[in-house]
């Protein structure tokens, strides 16, 4: 077996009598771009300070590379970090917040001069350089904050949320540009994110974190087709719970787009009066009550808007679903 880049095993935080990180265990490749994901207060941020050597364990390791870092200290572990409150130093320019790190290390100008040139290339921003942090928009600054992190040549790339406080647009460029630097320079990195967006269309694996623990771990098609509990079913894309009483009661579930609707019974079909209508740009989402049945649940079902209007769907109207046994996920908890 190969030895992981970083390696979590039992890891426990306690802040008094708050166990904030539960029994961790994690082995993070040599590249691999690993998203943890989870709702506030889960401990993601906790977990990446221990990583970085920011904070202490209470209990179990932490390995880079094989060796034991528990205790080495931040400055010795050779991560580049970029946490969103990591603020740039605001006395000094885009290219010096750059270059502080490189001058630490005591390079030459001219080493650092290049360097920090090849940076501000790659995040796209030469033309900012001699500006101060106030100087630059939001997204400019957390680009400056990327090509810092980046700027010694780091084994490891933290990131903790550092896309939250941008638009839809700039953070999808962004999105783009970490992933292309990833990839490039072959980091192995960890990004904190509580948006699944981000997690789904970023990671090669996503760690999927609740109340202290890790959940499931996976590619993010293992997370999203193969949830393995109903928190991650639940906590990641769009989903309907059903109690399944052919399996006595036990909680199913199938995501809206997964649900095929017509105008025609079909064998299987389930009848339905279509509720409310909701046009979301690409697609519709729309919830049918299932009537004719002991039970009295109600569905969201996802389809392309051109398929609303070819069926002529009104709400109100009746309409047959089929739920396809391939797409319906079980779970062993009761559906109550
Ligand atoms: N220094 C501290 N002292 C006491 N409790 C702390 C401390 N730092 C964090 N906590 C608690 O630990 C828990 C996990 O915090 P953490 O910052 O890791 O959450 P998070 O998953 O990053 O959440 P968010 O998505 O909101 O950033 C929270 O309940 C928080 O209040
Ligand atoms: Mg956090």
């Amino acid at each position: 077996m190969t030895e992981s880049a970083i390696r979590v095993e039992g890891v426990f935080k306690r802040y008094g009598q708050n166990t904030v990180l539960n029994n961790i265990d994690l082995d993070i490749k040599e590249g691999e771009f690993v998203c943890l994901l989870g709702p506030s207060g889960c401990g993601k941020s906790t977990l990446l300070r221990l990583i970085a050597g920011l904070d202490m364990p209470t209990e179990g390791k932490i390995y880079l590379k094989g060796k034991d870092a528990t205790f080495l200290p931040a400055s010795k572990r050779n991560f580049g970090i970029m946490f969103q409150s990591y603020a740039l130093f605001p006395n000094l320019t885009a290219f010096e917040n750059v270059a502080y790190g490189l001058r630490n290390q005591k390079l030459a100008n001219k080493t650092v001069n290049e360097v920090v040139n090849r940076y501000f290339a790659m995040v796209g921003l030469t033309e900012a350089r001699d500006r101060y942090p106030a100087q630059l928009s939001g997204g400019e600054q957390q680009r400056v904050a990327l090509a810092r992190a980046l700027a010694t040549n780091p084994s490891f790339l933290l990131l903790d949320e550092p896309l939250s406080a941008l638009d839809a647009k700039v953070r999808i460029k962004l999105r783009r540009e970490i992933c292309r630097i990833q990839r490039e320079l072959e980091l192995t990195t960890i990004m904190v994110t509580h948006d699944q967006d981000e997690a789904l269309t970023m990671a090669d694996r996503i760690i999927v974190m609740n109340r202290a623990m890790i959940m499931q771990s996976g590619t993010p098609q293992q997370i999203y087709e193969r949830p393995e509990s109903r928190f991650v079913a639940d906590f990641i894309g769009a989903i309907n719970f059903y109690p399944d009483f052919d399996k006595g009661g036990r909680l199913s579930a199938v995501r809206p787009e997964n649900i095929r609707m017509g105008t025609e019974p079909e064998e299987g079909s389930l009848c339905a009066e279509l509720e409310t209508m909701e046009f979301r740009g690409s697609f519709c989402r729309l919830t049918a009550r299932l009537t004719g049945m002991q039970r009295n649940d109600e569905l969201m079902v996802d389809l392309p808007y051109s398929e609303v209007k070819q069926l002529d769907l009104k709400v109100g109207g009746v309409v047959y679903l089929n739920l396809p046994s391939q797409q319906v996920l079980h779970f062993a908890e009761q559906g109550a």
